[in-house]
């Protein structure tokens, strides 16, 4: 049996005996890891660390249904200076349930290039939505990959959460160099086709001085990017990677922001590593549940969506 996992992008073969009745489940593992270094002021960082699951169904060929579920996120000081440092806390573990992600359900369109909408509750806070939209995006490819050949670098116009800007994708297959991670139930297949015992590797580096939109956001934050604001953020990276096996997706962003006040002089960089990794594939015991007072919203971070007259502005 065959399956959607990323429409337009990604499928599996199944191996069972009989098609699931409500077809397959994925279960992704989210992690959001942030640690935000002020230029002075204290000697260390504070780092904000969200792990989260992300449980989607398909529906029809262009649609996936999900909700999210077990989220919890911590924020300790660490005297660390260097955000790739995994580090174990070594004092006060702060819970914060704000950065957790409600548990309703929502669906993301998809085109051929990657995310195409979202389907959420009228109701949600504008600040949930772009934290969802961060994550989810990391599903995008931002590019139509179909039929592309072994190692081939390209620049596309690449629509992300944060923007459209000027995007570069290298994409390169080699042999796996190293024991595959073992899921012998399923066999992942790419649009641009992999040989077993393959891995393909895409990454995407965003000129974000070729920009026709950018918005300079970090998760969480309740900006609302269209008011005068006493914040001034830029973002001067923002690189995403992808990888596929056999058994593997994991796809990831590093983002680095730099955010003042503008009554204050004091600078803090943020660094940002956004990742969801493929877990499992499973039956699904009932169709996915109906999005609640339905509304569409863009893919786009912020409050700006391209159709002005949305919703999103009352
Ligand atoms: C997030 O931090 C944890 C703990 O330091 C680490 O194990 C994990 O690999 C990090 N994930 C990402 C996406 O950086
Ligand atoms: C990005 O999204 C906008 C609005 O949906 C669309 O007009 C534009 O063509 C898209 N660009 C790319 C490169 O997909
Ligand atoms: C924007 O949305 C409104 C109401 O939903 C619709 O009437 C209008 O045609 C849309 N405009 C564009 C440019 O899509």
């Amino acid at each position: 049996m065959n399956v959607v996992v990323i429409p337009f992008f990604l499928a599996a073969h199944l191996t069972v005996d009989e098609p699931w009745e409500h077809g397959p489940e994925y279960t992704f593992q989210v992690q959001v890891n942030c640690t935000a270094i002020p230029e002075e002021g204290i000697y260390g960082s504070v780092r904000l660390n969200l792990v989260s699951k992300l449980i989607c169904q398909p529906k029809g060929n262009h649609l996936l249904s999900c909700h999210f579920e077990d989220s919890k996120a911590n924020s300790f000081v660490v005297d660390s200076l260097d955000p790739s440092e995994s580090v174990v806390p070594a004092g006060l573990v702060n819970r914060q349930p704000a950065y957790e992600i409600n548990e309703d359900q929502f669906e993301i369109k998809f085109n051929k290039r990657g995310l195409d909408s979202l389907m959420v509750n009228e109701n949600i806070q504008p600040r949930e939505l772009d934290m969802i939209r961060m994550i989810v995006g990391q599903l995008s490819v931002g590019a139509a990959l179909d039929g592309v050949g072994n190692d081939i670098i390209f620049d596309a116009m690449e629509n992300f959460t944060q923007g459209e800007c000027y995007t570069t994708f290298k994409i390169d297959k080699k042999l796996v160099g190293r024991p595959l991670y073992t899921k012998p139930s399923y066999a992942l297949k790419p649009v641009f086709g992999l040989k077993d015992g393959k891995l393909a590797q895409i990454r995407k580096i965003r000129n974000l001085h070729m920009c026709s939109h950018k918005v300079p956001y970090f998760f969480g934050n309740a900006e609302s990017f269209r008011e005068e604001s006493d914040i001034m953020s830029d973002i001067s990276l923002s690189d995403g990677h992808i990888i596929i096996t056999s058994t593997e997706f994991i796809s990831g962003t590093s983002n680095v922001i730099t955010t003042s006040k503008i009554t204050e002089t004091v600078i803090t960089t943020l660094y940002e590593n956004v990742r969801v990794r493929l877990e499992t594939i499973q039956a699904a015991k009932s169709e996915p549940p109906a999005v609640k007072e339905a509304e569409p919203a863009s893919v786009f971070i912020g409050r700006w969506i391209i159709n002005d007259s949305s919703e999103e502005d009352n």
